[in-house]
């Protein structure tokens, strides 16, 4: 026998007027029973208090009892007394899509709702019937309604909290009616005893977490919200704590937009409502039904502007262009990118061919390394730089005043730095999360959460290949062939594709979680990625074996090869860097000092500097070799989103979430250039192999390329 069914009332036993028949559902803090009214020969629905976990029916007495600690007894008293003030509250109230209480009654140690028993089916039951899914009017003729019933409790001082299709009756005739106002439920989420969390994953704002903001209409806005897109997906909804932090962490928002996961369904003016309602931020949301509401009677626009919240400082307050893009970017408040990867890819391999002083060191490393190195065979050929008199495109005609203010600092007899605004590439839907050179030539790869990515000939300024994904993509490397592309993203899974006729050619697995940073050795025979679940996986691409590495006390944000593709870094949430030795399988060394979450790190690449940038707005130069710390910069002024070395590690540079490019010199770590002219935070900056093109990928959805200026 279950624990239910030891706890239940018999069937048969009576209750005051009632007889209970049977069970109707029972959860956490409660047991529903169908019952018969003998006054009034009619069926009731009977709600009984009974917190499973800290109580239990003594079966001789019927009465409920707490378990024999104090911190139950306490608990269950108060969540009583709390079930029979809002269960008062409810029975005063009528409203036709409420549903209907009749009476409260006091007995068993325990109290009850009586309810007006309704025949019908759950939202939840009623999805199952019709495939999952409900078109758009049958949506709306739930929605509209069960919106005018919330904004009734609401007025009255109440919040539902538990909205979700299990707790939305159908009537028979098709009227829904709210139910399962957790009494209880809502005080102990506010300020449970035991601090445990009662909420439903998925349909559960991010404010009924313990310390994550206050409880309000909105609140029920989400859940609701919520329920709408399971409706039109299919779905449950991803859970709001695990959207929360990501945007923290300046990762891509787990939730697929209702946008986009339902487009084509629905009226794209009712998915845009569904994303307003599911924002994860309270404050961007409807703040109240009749808000929401009057939006999808289209008696209102999305508001235009988004505020900015302190989870995201950085977010962009702008929204000038419209709903669509503010919704992009506040959904989008998450972010990141650890593009570096790239660039360190960027460093490892055929480029300096083309600087002689670099190749000498390049071959001491290599010397070390096992394996023929694939990049050798393929020598890349340094393709003409396109004439600087270029025209540049028509956005790009004005250079940002900070641009020409600064434009002349360049470290003497060092590689010159392409800082020259030369074009402005637009073509993606959404912001630009990650982007990539290959080792040879000027090809560009960028990846969008419009879930493209595109790879670009830079010289004719032309995207030459689209790769559709279906899930966000977080960080993407070139293999050693500049044809194949490693992409990783929420799925959890590290992509591999071939450029060449834009198809997927293979699928490594993790545990599952979402990666965040993806990077080939330098002689392309294995490739690392990181993510969500702590652990670095690394394969041997020639065997698809598979080893894990362990040791990070949080997300890994970022990982980078050293040039004998040996040593292997990674960094993270925990702010600590470790340095793995591959050939033992360990762990060798870590650096600390950064007082936030790491966000991005590169090597140089002749293997000698290390730089890793945080969340907060601190740059840090290591010497790898020494393992020393050489200095800290602090010019950018918000998250330090991704970093690239030029090619003799004489510069690097940084993108940032305050919508600028740095450049500093390395030995000196000076502020030589401050790129500006992105409209939303700087995701991620490549250095092409060359050295003569740097690229900065945004929010606002383009690419801009940076070449060296003209003599
Ligand atoms: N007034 C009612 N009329 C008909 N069925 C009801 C009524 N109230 C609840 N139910 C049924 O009982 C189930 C459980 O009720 P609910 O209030 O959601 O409690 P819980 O989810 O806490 O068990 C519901 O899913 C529904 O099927
Ligand atoms: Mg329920």
């Amino acid at each position: 026998m279950s624990a239910y069914h030891q706890n239940a009332l018999k069937a048969g036993s009576t209750l005051a007027d009632y007889t209970i028949e049977s069970v109707l559902g029972h959860g956490g803090f409660s047991i529903t029973y169908l019952a018969h009214d003998n006054a009034l020969g009619a069926h009731v629905a009977i709600k009984e208090y009974l917190p499973q976990e800290v109580a239990a029916r003594d079966g001789r007495t019927t009465f409920v009892v707490p378990r024999p600690s104090k911190d139950a007894i306490r608990f269950y008293h108060w969540g009583l007394k709390n079930f029979v003030k809002e269960a008062r509250s409810l029975a005063r109230f009528k409203h036709h899509n409420i549903v209907r209480v009749l009476r409260f009654i006091e007995a068993n140690g325990t109290a009850y709702t009586v309810m007006e028993y309704e025949q019908g089916q759950t939202l939840a039951q009623y999805l199952r019937d019709k495939g999952q899914r409900l078109d758009e009017p049958s949506l709306l003729r739930i929605v509209m309604p069960i919106l005018n019933g919330l904004h009734a409790v609401h007025e009255v001082g109440l919040l539902h909290l538990d909205i979700k299709p299990e707790n939305i009756y159908l009537r028979r005739d098709g009227s829904p009616m709210l139910i399962d106002f957790g009494s209880a439920r809502q005080a102990m989420t506010e300020n449970q005893p035991s601090g445990r969390v009662a909420l439903t994953h998925g349909y559960a704002p991010v404010e009924q977490y313990p310390d994550k903001g206050k409880l309000g209409p909105w609140s029920d806005v989400y859940a609701l919200g919520a329920t709408m897109y399971r409706c039109v997906t299919g779905k449950r909804p991803d859970d709001s704590l695990d959207r929360y932090r990501a945007i923290l962490d300046y990762k891509t928002d787990p939730l697929k937009p209702a946008t986009m996961a339902a487009a084509g369904r629905c009226q794209p003016a009712l998915l845009d409502g569904i994303d307003w309602a599911m924002q994860v931020h309270a404050k961007d949301r409807p703040q109240t039904p009749r808000v929401f509401q009057d939006y999808l009677l289209g008696r209102s626009k999305l508001p235009r502007a988004v505020t900015a919240t302190p989870a995201a400082a950085s977010a962009s307050t702008r929204g000038m262009r419209g709903w669509r893009v503010r919704l992009a970017q506040s959904f989008a408040r998450a972010t990141q990118v650890v593009v570096v990867i790239v660039l360190l890819i960027a460093s490892g391999i055929g480029g300096w061919f083309a600087w002689p002083k670099i190749q000498n060191v390049w071959l001491t490393f290599y010397q070390h390394a096992a394996g023929p190195d694939v990049s050798m065979a393929t020598a890349p050929t340094r393709p003409a730089p396109k004439p600087q008199s270029a025209p540049p495109r028509k956005a790009t005609v004005a250079l940002a005043p900070a641009e020409k203010k600064s434009a002349s600092r360049e470290p003497t007899g060092a590689a010159p730095m392409p800082t020259a605004l030369r074009a402005v590439l637009p073509g993606h839907a959404d912001w630009i999360q990650a982007v990539a050179f290959a080792p040879q030539g000027h090809r560009l790869a960028s990846a969008s959460n419009d879930r493209t990515i595109r790879v670009w000939d830079v010289d004719a300024e032309r995207s030459i290949a689209v790769l559709k994904q279906q899930y966000p993509t977080n960080a993407i490397a070139f293999g050693p062939d500049s044809r194949t592309l490693a992409s990783v993203g929420t799925d959890g899974g590290v992509h591999l594709w071939d450029i060449g006729n834009a198809s997927s050619v293979g699928r490594l697995d993790t545990s599952g979680y979402p990666l965040f940073s993806v990077v080939y050795a330098p002689d392309g025979n294995s490739l690392a990625a990181a993510g969500k679940d702590r652990s670095i996986y690394l394969w041997n691409l020639r065997n698809g074996d598979r080893r894990v590495l362990e040791g990070h006390d949080g997300t890994v944000n970022a990982l980078a090869f050293r040039a004998d593709g040996k040593s292997l870094v990674s960094a993270g949430a925990d702010r600590t860097i470790r340095i793995w030795d591959l050939t033992k399988n360990a762990e060798v060394a870590s650096l600390v000092g950064h007082k936030n979450t790491i966000l991005t790190l590169a090597v140089s690449p002749d293997g000698r500097w290390l730089a890793s940038g945080d969340a907060g707005n601190t740059i840090r130069l290591w010497d790898l070799s020494l393992r020393a710390h050489m200095s800290t910069l602090t010019d950018v002024s918000q998250a330090v989103l991704s970093l690239a070395f030029a090619p003799d590690g004489s510069w690097i540079a940084a993108g940032s979430a305050d919508r600028t490019v740095y450049v500093f010199d390395v030995k000196s770590g000076r502020l030589m250039q401050t790129l500006k002219g992105h409209e939303d935070q700087v995701q991620s900056v490549a250095v092409s192999r060359d050295g003569l093109i740097l690229a900065s990928g945004g929010r606002d959805h383009v690419l801009r390329i940076w070449q060296a200026r003209a003599n």
